[in-house]
Formats: C-alpha cells, sequence, structure tokens
C-alpha cells in the first residue's frame, strides 16, 4: 500500500499529527509538506491530506493543491482528510478544514475510507491537546484495516 500524506502548518502542530499518521497507516508512506508537493505525483493507493483551520476552511496552500488537482485524477485512490483545530464553541459556526478537504477528495473522484478527523490544539499556536497524537495514530490504523 503506497500512501502519501500531503499537509499544510504554520507552527507545527499539523506536522506532527501527519508524522504521526504516517508512523502508525502502515504501507510505504510518503510524508510531504504542501510547499514541497509541486512535481510530486499522486500515489497508487492512499492519499490523505492534512490542515490547520483557518475561518473554518483548509489554509490558502491546501486550497491550491487541492485546485490543482484535475477533474477525477483520484479515481480508484482512497482518500481521507484530516485537520487541527480549537476546541472553543465559537468556532464550531465557522466548520473545519477536513470537512471541506474531505469533500474536494471526494469531488476528484476519491474514494473515502474514513470520516474526517479533527484533532484539537489548546490554542493559536498549538500545543497539541493530550492524547491528540495518539487518537490520530488509532485514526490512521483504521485506514489499513478498511
Ligand atoms: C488566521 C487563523 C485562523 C484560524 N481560524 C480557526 C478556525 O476557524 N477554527 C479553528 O478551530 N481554529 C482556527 N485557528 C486555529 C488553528 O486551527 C491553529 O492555529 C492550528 O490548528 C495550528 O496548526 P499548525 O500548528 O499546524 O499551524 C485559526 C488560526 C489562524 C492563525
Amino acid at each position: 500500500m503506497k500512501v502519501q500524506i500531503v499537509f499544510d502548518s504554520a507552527y507545527g502542530n499539523t506536522e506532527r499529527i501527519a508524522k504521526a499518521i504516517g508512523d502508525a497507516v502502515g504501507g510505504e508512506v510518503e510524508v510531504i509538506n504542501v510547499k514541497e508537493s509541486a512535481g510530486k505525483t499522486i500515489p497508487a493507493d492512499v492519499l490523505l491530506v492534512g490542515s490547520p483551520t483557518y475561518g473554518g476552511k483548509p489554509t490558502p496552500a491546501i486550497q491550491d493543491f487541492m485546485n490543482g488537482l484535475a477533474g477525477d485524477s483520484l479515481k480508484g485512490i482512497d482518500v481521507a482528510a484530516f485537520d487541527t483545530r480549537l476546541s472553543t464553541r465559537l468556532v464550531k459556526v465557522f466548520g473545519y478544514a477536513a470537512d471541506k478537504i474531505a469533500a474536494d477528495l471526494k469531488a476528484k473522484g476519491g474514494e473515502p475510507v474514513l470520516p474526517p478527523g479533527g484533532f484539537l490544539v489548546k490554542g493559536r499556536k498549538g500545543p497539541l491537546k493530550e492524547g491528540e497524537l495518539e487518537r490520530a495514530a488509532a485514526w490512521a490504523k483504521e485506514i489499513s484495516a478498511a
């Protein structure tokens, strides 16, 4: 199973989640910062995309990455999305990055293997809440099981 994990991260929290997912998911894994994704080909089997939540959406770099994928380029590829987010009630109103990424992945022909994963930070710069790296690893293991 070839797995590619594309993430964006300003303060390192989403990067830590992406790496925890990469360590847990199994198979041949490539974890790529979206800023270094230009020219990389999409993997044969699984594509996971993760972003910090900004105003209820993915970051501009992740939006650009998604917009850059051709119409049905993810046909036959298992896909899932994850984000990092605050736990305050206020942000719920805006929604979360992973839901939007998941919808985009599906629109490009991807086959969703898991519901979007949301992982909590304590503040804008983090750190991650206790147990979130473990929760990310458990989320990733469900992909290998699926
Ligand atoms: C400009 C900006 C907008 C944000 N908007 C939201 C938001 O709408 N909802 C939310 O839960 N968190 C929001 N956050 C908090 C981010 O989710 C948090 O900074 C991120 O999870 C940290 O990830 P990183 O360390 O990988 O950059 C926002 C942060 C910034 C800087």
